[in-house]
């Protein structure tokens, strides 16, 4: 995508990855891509906010370039330590070794951790101001959304955000502002970025949220480093992520398993057919955790109200699916969701004590346990299954 102005001057020169399938190593799936967002406010001070991914810095560094000459670029201001925003700084110093780059004191930790150069940094904090010459850019700290580097910072006059991964999504779109693209790809790509990567420090979003509306700063747009520009009533994202932050839950339940031979995947069915029959406005998911998408699964975990977990007992112990699936959750602090076990065995069925554990310190209001099923289901088990389904619907209306 070629450059554009946003607004008054402030223009968009980041990069559209309309082919990347994973993010954080294999942990986030991203089947609509993603953008790495980068702003050029033009004034008299040219000041550039963040770069993009290391694979695309020639790229970014020759198009940039094209924009602007590099020896005009009078500071760099670094919102985020993270590759994806700070991978092309090498590529781009090497042309303009000697600017200014501005940053939280915990990213130049994690900058000088990754490239080990020493730049030259600029620590700035919240309240801190840095002029453009027509109009100021405002520092606000905001650690832990979501690494302890993470920085807002403020453009007044134009009155924009730029939020850094707050406020962001994992989506490539032709257009980049958020009144342009489908509405529901984009609200569904919001909860599973945050559901993903922002919910373990949903208190701090809170808090941060108070913090900056407390600062009655007026906000014409939010500009993040992924996915659309916020132009549209900007915040609504924001009113949103309060709501996200609050022990969210929809009326949703998911049930997620594994199953070696069937057994397992019966159970979770028959459990539905039950949860169904006695709630039939709940909104239901199942998941084979093997086979499905583990952060589209996460994603409706955390809009449910509860998860049932299933898995064949295999060598007194639980499948290894569901067992990283579980680890991955335990990460992610959900907050004031209900949980259960179930299974099948042949013989020896550790599989539900696991998971029960594994849901327990994983902060989940443990429910009654499901069903236990010795070799497979039939008839009266199948019966016990559907019994079991609407009991939890009954519990968790
Ligand atoms: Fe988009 Fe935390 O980097």
């Amino acid at each position: 995508m070629e450059h554009f102005e946003i607004l008054d001057k402030v223009y968009w020169v980041g990069k559209v990855d309309w082919e990347l399938r994973k993010f954080h190593g294999e942990e986030y799936s991203t089947f609509k891509g993603s953008t790495y967002n980068s702003y050029l406010i033009r004034d008299n001070k040219n000041i550039l906010i963040d770069t993009v991914w290391a694979p695309f810095a020639k790229e970014f560094v020759r198009s940039l370039s094209n924009t602007i000459e590099l020896e005009k670029i009078d500071c760099i201001v670094m919102n985020h330590g993270e590759i994806d925003h700070s991978g092309s700084l090498p590529e781009l110093l090497n042309e303009i070794p000697d600017v200014p780059l501005y940053c939280t004191a915990n990213a130049v930790k994690s900058l000088k951790g990754h490239y080990n150069r020493n730049w030259n940094f600029n620590i700035v904090k919240t309240g801190d101001r840095l002029s453009t010459g027509s109009r100021e850019l405002i520092f606000i700290e905001a650690p832990m959304l979501h690494w302890p580097d993470s920085m807002f910072c403020y453009l007044t006059e134009t009155n924009i955000l730029f939020s850094n991964d707050a406020f962001g999504q994992h989506y490539a779109s032709e257009s980049l502002y958020n009144d342009q693209v489908p509405q529901n790809e984009l609200w569904e790509e919001c909860l599973k970025y945050y559901a993903n990567i922002l919910a373990p420090f949903s208190p701090l979003v809170k808090k941060k949220i108070n913090e900056f509306v407390s600062m009655q700063l007026p906000v014409q747009m939010i500009c993040p480093s992924h996915g659309v520009i916020w132009r549209q009533d900007p915040l609504q994202i924001v009113k949103q992520y309060g709501e996200w932050a609050s022990s969210y839950k929809e009326n949703r339940i998911t049930i997620v398993y594994d199953t070696m031979w069937n057994a397992t995947r019966r159970i979770a069915e028959t459990i539905a057919d039950g949860i169904l029959a006695e709630d039939p406005d709940v909104k239901l998911k199942v998941f084979n955790a093997a086979r499905a998408d583990k952060t589209e699964i996460i994603a409706e975990i955390f809009r449910s109200k509860a998860v049932l977990v299933g898995s064949s007992t295999i060598n007194k112990g639980i499948l290894s699916a569901v067992g990283g699936l579980l680890e991955q959750i335990r990460g992610l602090s959900f907050k004031g969701k209900k949980a259960a076990s179930f299974g099948s065995y042949g013989w020896s069925g550790e599989a539900q004590g696991i998971i029960n554990r594994l849901l327990e310190a994983s902060g989940f209001d443990l429910l009654p346990d499901g069903p236990k099923i010795l070799w497979y289901p039939y008839n009266e088990d199948l019966e016990k299954c559907k019994l079991y389904g609407k009991e939890v619907a009954s519990v968790c209306k």
